[in-house]
């Protein structure tokens, strides 16, 4: 056994090595190099992540906080030099297969971190189980990622789309909305975060007076916003990010809604896109996983680095990729950088406490996140704590067999 914390595979290829130069050496066979081992080797990250269309600052936040993380030590995550793949997944789910290949067949990454869409991270999440490559996802919700379709490789270091919604159904009840119309884009994570507030809000006694939708990526909003001047319900639950929020958000107070039908969502509706809203996020409120001004020295020591490295504020797709860094540094760490000990690896994941920027994280045993969930108030660009909506959120984790 060796000394420095290997894991069973890397001792069995030294030896073969050995064995082989032995052999060498014995007959009149050429020594050859021992090539430099995994350890010394660099640590491979593959970013699959939006940086093109309508989530693209999303996927170039999770990126830069991730980045962010490594700078800070020095370059490395557990000890080993970090180096980086990239490919742009366009928020296309059919883009995934050959994304996939490219990064683990041609540029041979330890690890895929990604991505920001729902669609995307469930084709990911299909592949990252027929092959046992291990993913990481940075951002995307998909319940069923670490529910019905969990798995030992796969993390996830953000939330699942049920989490930051069903607490929403509680605060709202409490604001005194009874009726209440919901929309978003007709795909996965519309459809999850829809399901996470309606299932808290019916549990209430809330009513939903209508649920609209237009396809993802589209932004004509006009016609919806038209339909809810007609239903007039108490108030409006709303999923949309990005670009596509920034304008939903501006649409919504052009038609002069925002005063008459109070406009709520998850945290996605104003993270990373309260800079382009303007005055007309002022005032919506949101439950998140983080708030930006959280006082925690953590956050405060983040936000500071980002905006000193990037020259633009931190979000939570900031925080997450910072988080992501963190994850790995702990599962790496634990094994002295062997990568190869997976099981020590997933063990060391499992058990990690993070004191991450948006509280504390820990994971559930379907390796989806364990954390606050905030309510927030957009006042004058920044999203503001305004109460704790639900303390340390545990997503259900519908069929998922691990650790049970
Ligand atoms: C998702 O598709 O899961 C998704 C996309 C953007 C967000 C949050 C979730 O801001």
């Amino acid at each position: 056994m060796s000394s420095d914390h290997r894991g069973a595979k890397v001792v069995t290829r030294r030896g073969l090595l050995h064995g082989f130069a032995g052999a060498a050496a014995a007959s009149s066979l050429p020594v050859f190099p021992i090539p430099a081992l995994a350890q010394g080797a660099r640590f491979k990250v593959g970013f699959m992540l939006p940086y093109t269309g309508t989530l693209a600052k999303l996927g170039q936040s999770i990126d830069n906080g991730f980045r962010l993380y490594v700078e800070q030590k020095g370059g490395r995550l557990g000890g080993r030099q970090v180096a980086f793949a990239q490919v742009d997944d366009e928020s296309k789910p059919e883009t995934v297969p050959d994304n996939m290949s490219r990064l683990i067949g041609r540029d041979k990454v330890d690890v895929v971190v990604g991505s920001v869409h729902s669609g995307v991270a469930m084709a990911m999440v299909k592949v990252a189980r027929d092959t046992r490559a291990m993913l990481i996802i940075p951002n995307a919700g998909a319940n069923d990622a670490t529910g019905l379709l969990c798995a030992p490789n796969i993390f996830r270091t953000s939330f699942s789309n049920w989490q930051p919604n069903f607490p929403m159904g509680k605060v709202m009840y409490e604001a005194g909305h009874r009726n209440v119309a919901t929309v978003t884009w007709r795909y996965t994570a519309g459809q999850e975060m829809v399901g996470g507030f309606k299932e808290g809000f019916s549990k209430m006694g809330g009513k939903i007076v209508e649920d609209l939708v237009l396809p993802f990526p589209e932004v004509e909003f006009q016609a919806l916003i038209t339909r809810l001047t007609t239903l007039k319900p108490d108030a409006v639950f709303a999923f949309f990010a990005g670009g596509g929020a920034v304008r939903f958000v501006k649409d919504y107070e052009a038609a002069g809604l925002k005063r008459s039908i109070p406009l709520y969502g998850p945290g996605f509706l104003t993270d990373g896109t309260i800079e382009a809203q303007g005055p007309a996020a002022d005032g919506i409120r949101t439950t998140l996983h983080y708030a930006d001004n959280l006082d925690n020295p953590a956050n405060k020591a983040f936000l500071a680095a980002f905006k000193k490295r990037v020259g633009q504020e931190g979000n939570i797709y900031a925080v997450q990729g910072f988080d992501t860094a963190a994850l790995l540094d702990i599962g790496l760490g634990a094994t002295g950088g062997d990568w190869a000990a997976r099981d020590a690896v997933i063990t060391a994941m499992e058990g990690a406490k993070i004191d991450s920027p948006r509280g504390p994280l820990s994971f559930s045993r379907a390796h989806n996140p364990i954390q606050n969930i905030y309510l927030r108030e957009a006042r004058k660009g920044r999203n503001a704590l305004v109460s704790i909506a639900q303390e340390a959120v545990t997503d259900p984790a519908l069929g998922c067999r691990l650790g049970a």
